[in-house]
């Protein structure tokens, strides 16, 4: 696994015949025009990954988008994600098919499992995906939102080259970190601006007058410079996805990179009934979110574990 290093240009991670770029544009929650808008944006500004999923109710968003900015299908990476009701090998089979259809693209570069599933075995769900892949559906299979142990098995079954999970200075990711590099899979952040926390943090706030930049853009540095981690922010704004981007020009000592570290409080923010059990309990912090946070917007929505409160996913 390797990550190339040069300045002011978007890094890669190179995994088992996939290169990923490291920073990619996250749809979770972003419909319609503004969906279109913010990809179109993002692909301006130079993002070339975009992740969207079956359950975002955006892949026609997405490629409508894609469509119109016009960049050579194989300049850019997009993700999709099978839903967890879609797991079973026929509705792999039927589903991913559909999506293909609402992104108007032969294949995609990454298909995820969106969420573990406890009723259909792995094997199953890895094999028909592994179809897709023969059938030059899929160019690379990954899984979301598995702990350690599923990404093991997973591993064992197919060639995995991605593990989307959530990832930001609050939840460190330790155990995930190390499996990747023994499994050589990349680790993606999700939430990694831990939906936004990240803008009031002092410690974020202090290193990025002392860089110039934004608590946000220091987050997202700080993921860049991690070789196996790969970082998904999402915004609806045309100049927070902007300067999201905008941070290939400078770097992190290793001592700000340990001080970010040192943030972790086990803070999880997407934990909803049908998540495995991560080991470990959720902090006081996370649970207040849960209960504070907007209501989603999306479509797909479930009680969270914790609270009973309902969370989009
Ligand atoms: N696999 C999974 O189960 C899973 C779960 C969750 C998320 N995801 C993926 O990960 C992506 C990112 O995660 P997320 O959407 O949960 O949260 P996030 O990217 O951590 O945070 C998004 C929030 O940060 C704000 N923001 C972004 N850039 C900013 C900036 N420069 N300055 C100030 N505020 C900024 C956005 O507001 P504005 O719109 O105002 O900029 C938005 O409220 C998702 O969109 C999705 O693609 C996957």
């Amino acid at each position: 696994m390797t990550t190339s290093n040069r300045r002011n240009e978007q890094l890669y991670v190179d995994v088992v015949g996939a290169r990923i770029p490291k920073l990619g544009l996250g749809t979770w929650e972003l419909q319609g025009q503004a969906c279109q808008g913010a990809v179109r944006t993002a692909i301006d500004a130079g993002y070339r990954h975009v992740d969207t999923a079956q359950m975002y109710g955006n892949e026609a968003d997405v490629g409508a988008a894609l469509r119109a900015v016009g960049v050579a299908r194989d300049q850019l990476f997009v993700t999709t994600k099978i839903a967890p009701d879609n797991l079973s090998p026929r509705r792999v089979r039927e589903t991913a098919r559909e999506s293909l259809k609402r992104l108007a693209l032969d294949y995609v570069d990454l298909m995820l499992i969106h969420w573990p599933s406890q009723e259909i075995p792995l094997s199953d769900t890895l094999g028909a995906m592994l179809e897709l892949q023969d059938d030059g559906l899929v160019a690379h299979l990954g899984v979301s939102n598995f702990t350690p142990k599923l990404l093991e098995e997973a591993t064992r079954h197919a060639a995995i080259v991605a593990n989307q999970v959530e990832y930001h200075p609050y939840l460190a990711q330790n155990d995930l970190r190390s499996i990747a590099r023994v499994t050589k899979t990349a680790l993606t952040a999700y939430s990694p601006l831990a939906q936004g926390m990240v803008h009031d943090d002092e410690t974020l706030v202090g290193m990025g007058r002392k860089h110039g930049k934004s608590p946000e853009q220091v987050t997202l540095r700080w993921f860049m410079q991690q070789t196996e981690v790969v970082a998904i922010p999402r915004s609806s704004s045309p100049d927070h996805i902007r300067a999201n981007f905008d941070i290939f020009d400078f770097e992190l000592s290793a001592d700000d990179m340990n001080e970010i570290s040192k943030l972790d409080k086990k803070m999880r923010l997407i934990d909803p009934s049908l998540a495995p059990e991560w080991g470990a309990q959720p902090s006081k912090d996370a649970m207040q979110w849960q209960l504070h946070k907007p209501a989603p917007g999306t479509v797909a929505e479930t009680p969270s574990r914790h609270t009973g409160k309902s969370i989009s996913i």
